[in-house]
């Protein structure tokens, strides 16, 4: 009886599907989401691609905890051992507008028809794949779109169409990058949100409130229930073994956490440059001889698809090597909250910006990608954490700007002065009555409706 009881429950429920753009830095935070959409009593299927869903190794974890949580997985297109980083970025793009997108409506359909479950009454789908609400549009299913970039820098690309009419640029990009083709498929995906019936970023609103103000006029009702892996941590917190964190792609070295047991307080500075961009060797070597310089013990992430062969030939090896220690993927979370680390080198992607934030960890920030130019220059000029490397990579400015954040002189604190107050309001917002905690709930009560 108990049991029909539940699997009438679960028939009636709303069933929404959420589908990430298939990459580490967009699964994790929609992965968080989903598990949260689960807690509040929701039924949610997670959609990833085939080559991604076989790299997630707490699935049993994730069922036991959410019965209500199920996966699915469909074809990305590509070759299983096709490079899937930055410099394959477009064949990817590509590949799932063609093979995917087909897919993806097959997969709606074969749901609509299942009787243990309710039809999809709306998805949450990744604003870089407009594909998905041109099916969903056609199937009269109601979709969220979910930007995993700031505020300020999904602002910026709703700008560009204007400015390049006025004969403009926007002041974050060059304009080389007006002429990337990664760059206009960034900017062509951000114009289809106003199709949407919500937007949900992972922001708070106490940290982008004038950027906000100025973009809800053209855009549906913004959610912003950020940062996601704290408003994880308030409101599930460390259940069944269950982390912020289980969404990785790839296996964590915990060693680190022992080699940074033995170093000084705030002293270590981290460096990461996230999960797809590939750095060349003479960008490597760059950093190499300014970390050495500095003095500074480091904590490196140096992953293994990032030109494997080059870092080898450079002698490159994972373990300590001079001041520093070598790993192929951090327990990034843990890392930033151990207290040794005094600093993160990083590419500013939105993720790894926000834990830092979170964290209270000042950055040195290295954009590569038009979003992490918009972060990297809002992190310096308006909320003062970090300091702006731009794209420069150079020795001498890697030890300068190491020096700066990590030596106790004027410059660190006042950034930490800044770094601190930031860290307050983003646990604010994601504690009981504030901004984040509170929007989740009106977005939850959307969705029942
Ligand atoms: C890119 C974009 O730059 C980002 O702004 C966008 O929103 C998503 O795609 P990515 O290179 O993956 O992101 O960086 P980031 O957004 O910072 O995400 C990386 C994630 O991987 C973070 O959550 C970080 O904690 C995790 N990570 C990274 C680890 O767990 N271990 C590591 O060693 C490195």
């Amino acid at each position: 009886l108990i049991l029909n009881t539940f699997e009438e429950i679960e028939a009636n429920m709303p069933h929404i599907l959420i589908f990430p753009f298939p990459a580490q830095g967009h699964i994790k935070p929609m992965l968080c989401l989903a598990e949260l959409l689960c807690q509040a009593g929701l039924q949610v299927t997670f959609l990833n691609t085939r080559h991604n869903h076989r790299r997630l190794n707490k699935l049993q974890d994730f069922s036991t905890r959410f019965p209500t949580l199920h996966f699915e997985s469909i074809s990305d297109g590509l070759p299983e051992d096709h490079p899937r980083n930055l410099l394959h970025f477009m064949d990817l793009v590509n590949s799932i507008k063609t093979v995917t997108k087909s897919l993806f409506r097959d997969l709606l359909i074969s749901l609509s028809h299942k009787s243990d479950v309710p039809p999809v009454s709306c998805i949450i789908a990744d604003g870089i794949m407009s594909f998905a609400i041109d099916v969903a549009e056609k199937m009269q299913i109601k979709v969220i779109i979910f930007r995993t970039i700031s505020a300020c820098c999904l602002w910026s690309y709703l700008c560009v169409p204007k400015f390049i009419d006025q004969h403009d640029r926007p002041y974050s990009f060059g304009s080389k990058q007006l002429e990337d083709p990664n760059f206009q498929f960034f900017v062509k995906e951000t114009q289809v949100v106003t199709r949407a019936s919500a937007v949900i970023l992972n922001t708070f609103d106490t940290l982008e409130s004038p950027v906000l103000s100025q973009m809800s006029p053209f855009l549906p009702k913004i959610y912003t229930i950020g940062p996601l892996h704290a408003l994880w941590k308030t409101r599930i917190g460390n259940s069944s073994q269950l982390s912020s964190s289980d969404s990785n792609l790839r296996e964590a070295n915990s060693a680190c956490m022992t080699w940074l047991d033995l170093q000084p307080l705030k002293s270590v500075i981290y460096v990461s440059f996230g999960s797809y961009l590939v750095l060349k060797g003479e960008e490597l070597l760059e950093f190499w001889h300014g970390l050495k310089s500095s003095d500074k013990p480091f904590l490196w992430v140096l992953r293994q698809d990032n030109n494997n062969t080059i870092s080898k030939e450079l002698g490159f090896t994972l373990g300590t090597m001079g001041n520093g220690f070598i790993i192929d993927w951090a327990p990034q979370e843990e890392v930033l909250a151990h207290k040794s680390v005094g600093g993160f080198l990083t590419h500013c992607g939105w993720n790894s910006s926000l834990e830092s934030m979170v964290a209270g960890v000042p950055m040195i920030c290295w954009p590569k990608l038009p979003d992490q130019l918009v972060n990297s220059k809002w992190m310096s000029e308006v909320w003062k954490i970090g300091i702006d490397m731009k794209d420069i990579c150079d020795r001498t400015t890697v030890e300068k700007m190491v020096r700066a954040l990590m030596e106790d002189g004027d410059q660190r604190q006042e950034i930490m002065r800044s770094v601190d107050r930031n860290s307050k309001l983003a646990s604010e917002s994601v504690s009981h009555g504030g901004s984040s905690f509170i929007n989740l709930d009106m977005l939850i009560e959307e969705i029942k409706t």
